[in-house]
């Protein structure tokens, strides 16, 4: 690899995304976009089987291309030696939620969360679940006390979105904020 290619490559950030089986598809939907067309990040992709069933039924959407196989270990976000920057799991699910928090590093998703837990790197974890149990709840609680940051699917009103189109693009902008990947811009702020 030439040389600035080399130092482009060090300094991108790179951003693993995580979509599991989980209801609200079209935010993973507008966070891979907006990322996809980011040149200062590198993004990874793992989907979940089931994610790959509900992301087309929800989203009527193909799956997007260069998808990173969940059922394989052989990928560089599995390790501690060369871990993201930030690992996004848009949307979770409660399964996905309690796997993480039982330390079962049982698929890929898992085991990246696991790395960014232990290496102290960022995880944010975007759940979508209505109403709670006390399971989830405790799950989400170790995770939290683990270091993850729990981002639930509550998008905001306050900016009057006029569409749905706005309404998720205010979301996942706040989750890309989150992320240090993208500051939250003036008109997603309260009280711009
Ligand atoms: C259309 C559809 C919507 C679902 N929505 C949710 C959801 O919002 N939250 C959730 O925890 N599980 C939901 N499930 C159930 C999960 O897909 C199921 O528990 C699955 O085992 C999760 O696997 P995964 O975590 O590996 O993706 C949904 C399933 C389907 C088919």
């Amino acid at each position: 690899m030439p040389e600035h290619a080399l130092q482009n490559n060090m300094t991108r950030k790179r951003v693993a995304i995580g979509v599991t089986g989980a209801s609200g598809q079209i935010y993973a939907q507008y966070i891979i976009t907006e990322l996809l067309a980011n040149p200062s990040v590198e993004t990874d992709i793992v989907f979940t089987d089931t994610a790959r069933q509900v992301y087309p039924a929800e989203t009527g959407a193909a799956l997007p291309a260069g998808l990173i196989p969940n059922n394989t270990y052989f990928n560089r976000n599995a390790s501690g030696s060369n871990a993201a920057d930030v690992f996004i799991i848009i949307p979770c699910t409660m399964g996905t939620i309690g796997r993480i928090a039982a330390g079962t590093s049982d698929d890929l998703i898992c085991r990246i969360a696991d790395v960014q837990l232990k290496e102290r790197k960022r995880l944010i974890i975007v759940p979508r679940e209505t109403p709670y149990s006390l399971i989830h709840l405790r799950n989400m609680t170790t995770l939290t006390e683990a270091g993850a940051i729990i981002a639930p699917a509550s998008p905001s009103f306050y900016t009057n979105p006029k569409d749905l189109q706005e309404l998720i693009q205010n979301f996942t902008s706040r989750i890309l904020d989150l992320a240090g990947v993208a500051e939250l811009s003036r008109e997603h702020r309260w009280m711009p």
